[in-house]
């Protein structure tokens, strides 16, 4: 435990992350990275991190590049690096080097792999690292008069055999190569190779090592979540995008239609990036997924736990006012809820007056862990269209201490004689509330 962690926070930080390793368990995830991450030294920690998954019993197939050692072996034997419209040419003498480097590269993660020296967070390790002929790739071919050679794309992934490793418990390493029925080898992309093995296995995940963090808008702030729209109207706008991103959201959305669950673009540099990603909530990088992790729905009394865990916390501080449990449960039908990713972030009721055509939207509260992510917002919407479709006309909040966020919603503060007749014998005049009235 770390000098700066209490035991509590030590507790409560390893029990919260349970759920992850009950939902990834048994789970296959493939997560790739090019050779700079060998060249840059950093292997070992991300050595540390595939060893926990690897023991936490996650189905790990992990494809690794090349780039810069080829390169550096093209360089040292004066040969140039040819590419045709992004895509690299290799001829015979360029293979040569691809095979080298490839070779190279291989032989040192699967030395890092090994590792499992005491007082390390390797100690005890076992990690039997699993390769072989499990890509088939064919030539890419001509590409506008120009003959790519020996790059080739992936034609077909052993998907049996990969699975028979995994069922051993070893840790697939894949190499940016593929053979072909003719005995041929083919220089293939790490993500061409990562892609279609993650499509191929039906994998949850798809990993993405990168330079940048993740991908940003236009302001440069990182989006944590893209749909596959989100992410193809990134692709489509006319901002330059980075290379990484250029070069794997594209697969991000290939994957993610072809039925990958998640895809995460997360950086390289930062140490423990996988963990972070994985084992937490919102993550460190960008999560592409296939449509909105978000749910709205009417509460039922499974949610009763959920709900009372949101609003304990505001009820404490004296936002909301206290509600019992049964009470909670016998007007569960005025809640809706707010899921991400299966969890309740966010909840409101709704009470109808309709002799005054009004309703008070209540009990509206967002997980602390989630704010500034629009929920409290989204809840509004909603709320508002379904007072709407009653044929009701104004919204009402009674709130001591959030006024300021209904004031910028286009609430205004209103006298306590406008409450529908109901609510205004109801009034708690020590608590003193705000009220806020906004037309629908
Ligand atoms: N830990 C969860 C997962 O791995 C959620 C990650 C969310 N990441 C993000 N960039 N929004 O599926």
């Amino acid at each position: 435990m770390p000098a700066t962690t209490t035991p509590a926070d030590f507790v409560a930080w390893f029990r919260s992350v349970a759920p992850y390793i009950n939902a990834f368990r048994g789970k296959t995830f493939v997560i790739a990275f090019g050779g700079e991450v060998v060249a840059d030294g950093k292997f070992v920690e991300l050595t540390h991190d595939f060893n926990l998954l690897a023991a936490l019993g996650f189905r790990l197939v992990l494809v690794h590049g090349a780039r810069p050692q080829i390169e550096q072996h093209l360089a040292k034997n004066n040969l140039g690096d040819t590419y045709h419209q992004g895509i690299r040419m290799t001829d015979e003498e360029t293979m040569q080097c691809v095979k080298e480097a490839v070779g190279r590269v291989r032989v040192e993660i699967e030395a890092l792999l090994s590792m499992g020296l005491a007082n390390s967070p390797m100690a005890n390790a076992d990690i039997r690292v699993a390769g072989g002929n499990f890509i088939t790739a064919q030539p890419i071919g001509i590409i506008n008069g120009v003959d790519l050679l020996h790059t080739g794309s992936v034609r077909k992934v052993d998907v049996a055999a990969l699975n028979d490793r995994m069922d051993f418990g070893e840790v697939v390493l894949l190499s940016p190569l593929g053979y072909s029925p003719t005995g041929e080898v083919f220089n293939v992309t790490l993500e061409d190779i990562a892609t279609a093995t993650a499509i191929a296995l039906d994998a949850d995940k798809l990993v993405f090592l990168m330079d940048t963090d993740g991908v940003h808008d236009k302001k440069g702030k990182l989006l944590k979540e893209l749909t596959i729209a989100g992410a193809q109207e990134v692709l489509s706008g006319k901002r330059k995008l980075p290379d990484d991103v250029s070069m794997y959201l594209p697969c991000a959305v290939r994957a993610c239609e072809a039925g990958v669950a998640r895809t995460h673009l997360i950086s390289r540099h930062t140490d423990g990036a996988v963990l972070q990603e994985l084992f937490s909530d919102e993550g460190i990088g960008t999560m592409v997924v296939e449509s909105t992790l978000n749910t709205l729905r009417a509460a039922t009394i499974e949610d009763v736990g959920g709900i009372l865990h949101l609003l304990r916390p505001l009820e404490a501080a004296g936002i909301l006012v206290r509600r019992n449990r049964e009470l909670l449960e016998r007007e569960i039908e005025r809640f809706v809820v707010l899921e991400h990713d299966h969890r309740i972030v966010g909840c409101a009721a709704l009470y109808p007056f309709p002799d005054e055509a009004a309703a008070e939207l209540a009990c509206l509260a967002v997980d602390a862990q989630c704010r500034d992510r629009g929920y409290g917002q989204i809840i509004l919407d909603h709320m508002a269209g379904v007072a709407k479709t009653q044929g009701l006309k104004k919204l009402f909040v009674l709130t001591t201490r959030t006024a300021h966020w209904f004031i910028e919603r286009g609430f205004s503060e209103a006298d306590v004689s406008a409450l529908p007749a109901q609510k205004k014998s109801l009034y708690n005049w020590q608590r003193k509330s705000k009220v806020f009235v906004r037309k629908i």
